[in-house]
């Protein structure tokens, strides 16, 4: 067992790290078939392990068919398990990924700066508020005597009552009228852009995105082949004829138009009409990504594209799991009807449908008015630390920030001006902030190219009001002066 070193911090429990070692030593034919193992006794002094530790390997590879037991005593390596079997995964994938497609290996080579854990992420929600109690009396009602469909036949389209319920709720919520057989389930907004991407796309195909725009929406472009196109962001949000002078007849635009992610402003009404114009006239696709929208920070509400689209070429995707629990994974897609026929027969065909447990729960929970209620207390909780951040960066870097406008979600971009821009970037402020273990995006990672602005994106949906200005004050105190 020469190399092989317990890792004790490692979440891998020990015997799967003894017994991995071995299956690796016998996939790549360091051990061949008929090999005589150490016996468990001094396997576990070499190792410095319990025996136990040992033997609970050895049954693990006894059972994949790796060893086998020897007629007088001890342990070899089953002729079954000869070396002309697969290589192991690789387990140098981190230097050498050839192995990969290059579609595949385009999404994991861009480089992309995060920390979920920081109070400062900008997807992260604060549940601590939220009624588990009632989720859980839901999940229990509903499954304690389930419908027999949702346990065996669920449609690819999803649970027919979740359809209806999330109809209602755009509707109340977003003021997006829609039917719900024009409704989708899906696996969050992410598992619903990539089945798009699918289903729409042609490798080669340009698809305009935003610039600077969301990251994690060009990993399903590139992952479906698609050549990707930047069009600028300004203050009224896609400059669509800067789009239509750099790719006239791309195939798809991906769009966050109620708070562009990650500037955060609302599009103007001309844009969004110029921008259906255009997808009416060449036949694209629009993907509205719509995330987060409920959280809104003042009382007026910016109208969903989708509420404008007449001739269906809006496909309007949106999320529970931002406003629920980010492991929910449950989000809809609003589209027309016929768009909808082709991706609930392809969806059958590709993972069937989205995970079954939790839909008859969240039918309820919206159907009795939860969501909404819960909506509505955390709309002024996000709304205050909201104001809390910007009173905070105001407080201290007076004149050096400019904030656009942010009427939705849960963080805000803070705009380097040029004084700041100056003394340093938006990577170095960055790097700087996760020392303090308050991780800040920059927001020049958002951009496809060369980036045209420098600032931080700063998450504050998971900051208490109170801590807003220490935890910042920590930040950019370590800048230079
Ligand atoms: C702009 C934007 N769209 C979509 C999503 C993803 O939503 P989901 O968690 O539903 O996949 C995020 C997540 O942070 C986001 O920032």
């Amino acid at each position: 067992m020469a190399g092989m070193g317990l890792d004790r911090a490692s979440d891998l429990p020990l015997y799967q790290q003894v017994a991995a070692h071995l299956r690796n030593q016998i996939l790549d034919g360091r051990l061949p078939a008929g090999t005589k193992l150490l016996g468990s006794r001094k396997l576990s002094a070499e190792l410095g392990c319990s025996r136990a530790i040992v033997l609970t390997a050895f049954d693990l590879l006894y059972s994949e068919g790796y060893l086998r037991s020897v007629p007088r005593g001890g342990v070899e390596v089953a002729a079954a398990a000869r070396a002309s079997g697969p290589a192991a995964p690789p387990s140098t994938a981190a230097t050498d990924d050839q192995w990969l497609s290059q579609r595949w290996r385009s999404v994991l080579d861009t480089a992309y700066d995060f920390d979920l854990g920081s109070p400062f992420s900008t997807g992260t929600p604060d549940i601590s508020g939220f009624p588990f109690d009632v989720w859980s009396r839901l999940l229990r009602q509903t499954w304690s005597n389930p419908q027999r469909s949702a346990s065996f036949d669920m449609s690819p389209l999803g649970w027919q009552p979740l359809r209806e319920a999330t109809a209602e709720y755009l509707g109340t919520v977003r003021g997006l009228l829609c039917h719900p057989q024009e409704v989708a389930i899906t696996s969050a907004s992410s598992g619903a852009l990539d089945l798009c991407c699918r289903m729409l796309l042609d490798p080669g195909d340009e698809v305009w995105v935003e610039e600077p725009g969301f990251i994690e929406a060009r990993w399903s472009l590139k992952a479906a082949g698609a050549k990707l196109v930047p069009v600028p962001v300004d203050d009224q949000g896609l400059c669509v004829a800067e789009g239509i002078r750099r790719a006239p007849n791309a195939k798809l635009a991906v769009v966050t138009p109620s708070h562009q992610f990650p500037l955060g402003i609302a599009m103007g009404l001309e844009r969004r009409q110029e921008l259906l114009e255009w997808a009416n006239r060449t036949g694209a696709w629009i993907i509205e990504d719509d995330y987060n929208s409920e959280f809104r920070h003042r009382d007026s509400m910016t109208a969903s594209l989708k509420s404008l689209d007449r001739m269906g070429r809006v496909v309007y995707l949106g999320t529970f799991s931002k406003v629920m629990l980010p492991s929910l994974r449950i989000g809809y897609l609003v589209a027309s009807t016929q768009f909808l026929e082709a991706f609930g027969r392809g969806r059958g065909r590709i993972d069937v449908h989205t995970a079954g447990t939790a839909q008859p729960a969240l039918a309820e929970f919206l159907r009795q008015g939860h969501l909404l209620r819960y909506l509505r207390r955390m709309r002024k909780v996000y709304g205050d630390r909201q104001r809390a951040v910007i009173d905070a960066l105001q407080a201290l870097l007076p004149d050096e920030l400019e904030i656009p406008p942010t009427p939705a979600g849960l963080h805000l971009t803070a705009l380097f001006k040029p004084s700041l821009a100056s003394r340093i970037s938006d990577r170095e402020a960055s790097h700087l902030s996760r020392s303090s273990g308050n991780f800040i995006q920059p927001l020049s990672q958002c951009y496809l190219g060369e980036p045209d602005r420098q600032g931080l994106l700063v998450g504050y949906g998971r900051l208490p009001t109170e801590e807003a200005h220490r935890r910042l004050a920590q930040v950019i105190g370590a800048f230079p002066a």
